[in-house]
């Protein structure tokens, strides 16, 4: 078969594993041929590829980023894009296509397979948000990130006596706020999917202080919604998705609690450093059990279905139903918070 890859939305640690093991199996054990769309869905409605085999995916899966780069690009908003993406793959004798991306590159991949093109996907996001699976290939990588700051920012913050909020991703979810504010010792650890009770914030800090520990470090994700306001927006503009460009919760939380404690407090916000760089071996491992997955999805012509991890079993499931909600944190989760923090 002739088969083409592509990665779409944000880069994540993993990606180029999860090419490796689906172009090695797939040339070693099928037969395969292979090409890699850069840049997306833009690349397919482009034209744009490079040719993928054994050379060039010689050492990738040990790499950050994507090889074969990528964009936010919304198929089904372009009038005609779902005939353009039909023309492009005849054109270039593609039989299948394997998408790489989070739901809004896998909303466009299940368009695809509904008007008869023949395509499967692997989950990806940082944020380990996707519905049915278990973990995304990316996020321990960001968790290891984001843990690592959260340590250093430990003896700075001491060493001043402040108060340290420390923004990072999670748009819709709390999974990496959530595992790094636990394992690298927050004080408090703020998720989208409970409001802030800024009273309660200030309390445990003050709490703190008054008990001998005279700094404080608060873990917050990018999505959380301020007490009064909502979220924080970066830009006020959307890409392709309608999605706003979410950053600076920290900073106004930092506001809010210097104002209402008088401890001094700064902010930092972790950014792209969480999806930048090496993946984990963790990462890598996972990633490369997806890509041998999904290309044995489509020799089985799993059209429309996505890789996913259940357990310690990789299987698949509907793209529908990976798309058809986020996956976030529950009470248990929320219990180990309480649980961690000091009682006040
Ligand atoms: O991939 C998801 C994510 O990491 C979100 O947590 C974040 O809001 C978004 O990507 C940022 O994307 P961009 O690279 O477009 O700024």
């Amino acid at each position: 078969m002739r088969v083409a890859l592509l990665t779409g939305g944000g880069d994540c640690p993993g990606l180029n594993a999860v090419i490796y093991a689906a172009v090695r199996k797939g040339i070693n054990h099928y037969g395969d041929e292979f090409i890699g769309f850069l840049n997306g869905w833009k690349g397919v409605l482009e034209n744009q590829w490079m040719p993928l085999d054994l050379k060039a995916i010689d050492g990738i899966q040990l790499k950050g980023g994507t090889v074969l780069h990528s964009s936010r690009t919304n198929v089904k908003k372009i009038p005609g894009g779902i005939d353009k993406v039909r023309d492009v793959l005849k054109q270039n004798k593609v039989d299948a296509l394997i998408a790489l991306g989070g739901d809004d590159t896998q909303s466009v991949t299940l368009a695809l397979t509904d008007a008869g093109i023949p395509g499967v996907g692997v989950p990806k996001t940082i944020d380990n948000d996707i519905n049915g699976t278990d973990a995304t290939f990316g996020f321990d990588t960001a968790v290891s990130i984001a843990t690592e700051a959260i340590d250093r920012l430990h003896t700075t913050a001491d060493s001043h006596n402040r108060v340290m909020v420390v923004e990072v991703m999670g748009r819709d979810a709390g999974w990496i706020a959530y595992a790094a504010g636990t394992a690298g010792g927050a004080h408090v650890t703020l998720v989208p999917e409970r409001p802030i009770d800024i009273d309660h914030v200030c309390k445990l800090l003050k709490y703190n202080y008054d008990n001998g520990k005279h700094y404080g470090i608060v873990v917050v994700a990018e999505g959380c919604h301020l007490p009064e306001g909502g979220q924080v927006i970066g830009s006020a503009e959307v890409d392709s998705f309608g999605h706003a460009r979410l950053s600076g919760i920290g900073e106004a939380l930092a506001d809010l609690i210097e104002k209402k404690t008088g401890f001094e407090t700064r902010s930092v916000n972790l950014g792209h450093t969480q999806r930048g760089g090496v993946p984990s071996a963790f990462d890598r491992i996972l990633g490369q059990r997806y890509g041998l997955h999904a290309i044995d999805m489509v020799h089985e012509q799993k059209w429309g279905r996505i890789a996913v991890l259940k357990g310690t079993d990789i299987t698949d499931i509907t793209i529908k139903e990976a798309i058809s909600c986020n996956r976030r944190l529950d009470q248990r989760f929320f219990d180990v918070l309480s649980d961690l923090e000091s009682k006040v």
